[in-house]
């Protein structure tokens, strides 16, 4: 019988049930991991096995019970990144390695013995003042920096290796082997082991290739603060970890998701930041499995000097211990030495890529409802933005909008004439997305699924037949798009032609993709599940929403002739997501603790390279009060993706909907997210191109302040602006820390500056959240917003400039088209610097590569913190004659403002204040 939509309805609906979903004891590869209880490692290098090539150094580890030998390589990447490999040498068929995560094979450096005898080796590093010291017994590799140890790897001795073996019954012996090389014979230890099958929630996990987990241990010394492995919804600062209670990447469909906790939600980027004040360190642990991470932070241990036997030379230094835990794969991790943040983002991203640069209209407000009923109700909330003058760019379709959820079809009853609304939309220079999830309703006469089917092209069970499971539709199966051929189909069905009623203002929101499959293990897909090259499931669960991301990024960029950018949302992601668009933080609550919880998790998904992040706007689930609805526009308003979207058992909750006031202040907040756009824009534009966070946590900016590095209630928008979202009720005054030794803060509104160091009180109304601007910096604004970011392109800038104690600062702006890949083909931008020092603003060029036309101006210039009242300002152009220019000067606050300027923001020019 096939189950209706409604009936599933009523299952996600559930508040969240925990016991569908495993605690970290119900995982089988963890329990077997947890046996490891040793002095030392089991692991012996072989060091006369050495083998020095121009790239790398590969040699044999022995695991002493079992006397399987591993093989290990180790090479140097360019920029200050280590990549460690092992893998058996003779496994009994290939085991997966994390394919197309990586954006290219990294150039590697040789590295150079410069010591070595029968039980330790040392390698000279491509930076001088880093080695590699390998011991053979037991087998151990540090990471030695300035003479001092900064990581260490396995001297825990938890390096664990489970080889592939034949099934029992195919061996001889009777004897059941044990995961470690030693015996277990009886089959109930076989069945708490799961060697060759797991059983949960009624389910069977027929394990075919038989134990296959990894897992290596990494202790950063010196180090007491880490961060990163998104996503769960827990706090920015990684938090030790007990035996029960782990973090855990498996990429869950968690409807309501519990906050402080970590279990596994939609998305995981195994990527771990550690930071002290003198240098930040990552672990990029490429593996897309199921995967757990333990820490362990120790305030202090004791440390000697590598190399040194001196005890009077032992320090007492702080040390976090990290353990990496995977179902299967192989270990394929990248040591990121940093030193500084900016280092390890740009490291990471010259692994797995920076953000992609959204299209401009994609950085405005986009307006989401599951669901927007029919083209009444799209063109009635389209309007209402006009009546209530409130900006926004793209209205969004749920899954109601299609026949029968049959993805890439309309309800033709709700949408009859789907290019008329968008024409409509187009006319508003408004756009469209709709929703494209990964299941494909079992129904022979819908052709997304009959192609599929015939080609095959769907997810296989370990039958070998297409895996059926219910969501949405019903009985539904999934597309793989592990597939490269079935990506390229699916890409294609984004051509006009194909897609009946789609238009190029339609763009597109991947959910659903963990793959979500209700009434699923842990409602997803079960993991002997077989996809394309016959890897199973387990192998590459994490990645399949990447895949499919993937696919429909490509459709997009395809129907445009390859012109122009895409938009796509993804609700799973992996590593090297940042490359086809946006994620969300999926199911939260109209509650005021996920509001604050939004910003812990935000900042991880950025720190994990992925920019293109947000929360949904006033809470998936549940009806939030005026008040928090208004508090979390605010805080939306100044994150990088902001949709305010809304499950279909709430109230409607378009802006205008709570009396006058609040959506004076809403649209106050929109509107000023709107006028900030072309600051957001350039600060995409340098995730894009050298990978700096959009959204990143206040230790970034300040990474030797300690005190900074368990802020998650503050954050910086780029390195001008700090942000302090309200999450509570009723707040009359916010403690904001304000970093930096000598740095001035201003209110971004008043313009005032902020008096006091380190915390400091804050007044609020609930007309506006803090926002501050550091001085030192210069950001771009427009003076003016429109109904959508495309009724903004010729609207004139306003500059502000919020000096620093030498009475300077520094910003930029990027600029082009806003939708094409002009910018990368044609070189079609503009990237400008303007600077003010000793008195002088000049606005010249960032980047001779870049070229584009524009008649847009800067027409003021406000200058914070100018000590004295100018006698006369002129501007010169280059090749022009100089002019005065009007001013006014407020003493009182400090403020200069230039007015009525004129000035081409194309051009270099300067202005004198004498
Ligand atoms: C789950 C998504 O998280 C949510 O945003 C969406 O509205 C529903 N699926 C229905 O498509």
């Amino acid at each position: 019988m096939e189950a209706s939509g409604e009936e599933v309805i009523s299952v996600e609906d559930e508040a969240v049930d925990k016991s569908k979903f495993k605690t970290c004891k119900q995982i089988a590869f963890y329990r077997r991991q947890k046996q490891l209880r040793l002095e030392k490692s089991l692991y012996q290098a072989l060091l006369d096995t050495l083998d020095i090539t121009n790239d790398s150094i590969k040699f044999q580890v022995i695991n002493e019970e079992c006397k399987i030998p591993l093989s290990v390589e180790i090479c140097e990447i360019e920029d200050n990144i280590f990549r460690l490999k092992i893998n058996e040498i003779k496994p009994l068929k290939p085991r997966y390695e994390v394919p197309d995560v990586l954006i290219k094979e990294p150039a590697k450096f040789r590295l150079n013995i410069s010591e070595r005898d029968a039980g330790k080796l040392v390698l000279a590093c491509a930076s001088e003042d880093q080695q590699l010291h390998i011991t053979a017994n037991p087998f151990q590799i540090q990471f030695v920096s300035k003479d001092e140890i900064v990581l260490s790897l396995n001297s825990r001795g938890l390096l664990y290796f489970e080889h592939l073996r034949s099934p029992p019954h195919l061996r001889k012996s009777t004897v059941q082997e044990n995961v470690d090389g030693s015996s277990a014979s009886s089959e109930e230890n076989q069945d708490v082991l799961g060697l060759w099958k797991e059983n949960f929630g009624g389910f069977s996990d027929i394990k075919a290739n038989g134990p296959s987990s990894i897992g290596l241990d990494f202790s950063f010394h010196g180090f007491e603060h880490v961060y990163g492995i998104p996503q769960h919804a827990e706090t920015f600062l990684l938090k030790n970890t007990s035996e029960d209670d782990v973090y855990r990447l498996y990429n869950l469909d968690v409807f309501g998701y519990k906050i402080h906790s970590k279990m596994g939600i939609y998305g995981s980027v195994p990527l771990l930041l550690a930071h002290k004040p003198d240098r930040t360190m990552g672990v990029f642990w490429m593996n897309s499995s199921e995967t757990l991470v333990e820490i362990a932070t120790k305030a202090a241990m004791k440390v000697v000097p590598s190399g040194s036997s001196d005890i009077s030379k032992q320090r007492v230094l702080p040390q976090t211990d990290v353990r990496w835990m995977s179902e299967s794969g192989i270990i394929d991790t990248f040591i990121l030495m940093g030193p500084r943040p900016f280092d390890i983002f740009k490291q990471y991203a010259q692994l797995t890529g920076t953000q992609a640069l959204p299209p401009l209209f994609s950085l405005g407000y986009h307006q989401c409802r599951w669901n927007y009923e029919d083209e009444k109700d799209v063109e009635g909330v389209d309007a209402g933005f006009d009546v209530y003058d409130i900006p926004y760019d793209v209205i969004w379709l749920d899954i109601e909008h299609t026949d029968g959820k049959r993805y890439f079809t309309w309800d033709k009853k709700k949408f009859g004439n789907p290019m008329r609304m968008q024409k409509q939309l187009m006319k508003k220079k408004r756009k469209l997305v709709v929703i494209l999830d990964p299941h494909i309703k079992v129904d022979p006469l819908y052709t997304i699924y009959s192609q599929a089917k015939q080609r095959g092209y769907f997810v296989k069970d370990r039958q070998g037949e297409d895996f059926e499971g219910i969501c949405w539709p019903g009985l539904s199966s999934y597309l793989d798009f592990t597939n490269p051929e079935v990506r390229e189909w699916y890409a294609d069905q984004f051509a006009f032609k194909t897609y009946q009623g789609s238009s190029e203002i339609l763009f597109a929101w991947n959910d659903m993709n963990e793959p979500s499959v209700f009434r699923g293990v842990e409602l997803t897909m079960q993991k002997d599940c077989v996809h394309h090259g016959k890897w199973e499931h387990r192998e590459i669960h994490n990645l399949y929403g990447f895949y499919q991301q993937m696919a429909t990024a490509e459709g997009l960029i395809r129907r445009s002739g390859g012109l122009e950018r895409p938009f796509v949302l993804t609700r799973s992601f992996f590593a090297g997501s940042q490359r086809y668009g946006a994620v969300w933080s999926g199911d939260n609550k109209a509650d005021w603790s996920y509001l604050k919880i939004s910003i812990p998790m935000l900042l991880t998904i950025s720190m994990a390279g992925i920019s293109f992040c947000g929360a949904d706007v006033g809470g998936f689930v549940g009806n939030p009060k005026p008040e928090l609805l208004v508090r979390w526009y605010q805080a939306g308003a100044l994150q990088p993706f902001f949709r305010g979207h809304a499950n279909m058992h709430t109230k409607r909750r378009e802006p205008w909907l709570f009396g006058e006031e609040n959506t004076r202040i809403i649209r106050e907040a929109i509107k000023e997210r709107y006028r900030l756009l072309p600051y957001i824009y350039s600060l995409f534009y340098q995730a894009h191109t050298a990978a700096e966070p959009v959204m990143r946590p206040v230790w970034v900016e300040f990474p030797e302040e300690l005190e900074t590095f368990g802020i998650e209630d503050e954050y910086m928008l780029g390195n001008a602006l700090l942000i302090c979202p309200v999450t509570e009720p009723k707040v009359t005054a916010v403690s904001v820390f304000l970093p930096g030794q000598q740095e001035i803060w201003y209110d971004f509104r008043t313009f005032k500056c902020i008096e006091g160091k380190g915390i400091v009180k804050i007044p609020v109304t609930l007309d506006h959240i803090p926002v501050i601007h550091r001085g030192g910096t210069i950001i771009p604004l427009k003076t003016s917003v429109g109904k959508s970011t495309e009724w903004m392109a010729d609207v004139s800038y306003e500059l502000r400039a919020a000096l620093d104690y030498k009475e300077s600062a520094v910003g930029l702006l990027y600029l082009d088209d806003g939708h094409s890949f002009q910018y990368l083909h044609k070189k079609q931008f503009l990237l400008r610097k303007f600077t003010f020092h000793e008195n002088v603003f000049s606005s010249r060029c960032a980047d001779e590569n870049g070229q584009f036309c524009t008649k847009c101006i800067v027409e003021q210039i406000v200058l914070l913190g100018v000590k004295k009242q100018p006698s006369f300002v002129t501007a010169s152009i280059h090749d022009g004659k100089d002019k005065a220019v009007a001013f006014t000067y407020d003493a009182k606050s400090s403020v200069l403002t230039l007015q009525n300027l004129s000035l081409n923001v194309g051009v270099d020019w300067e202005l004198q204040i004498k």
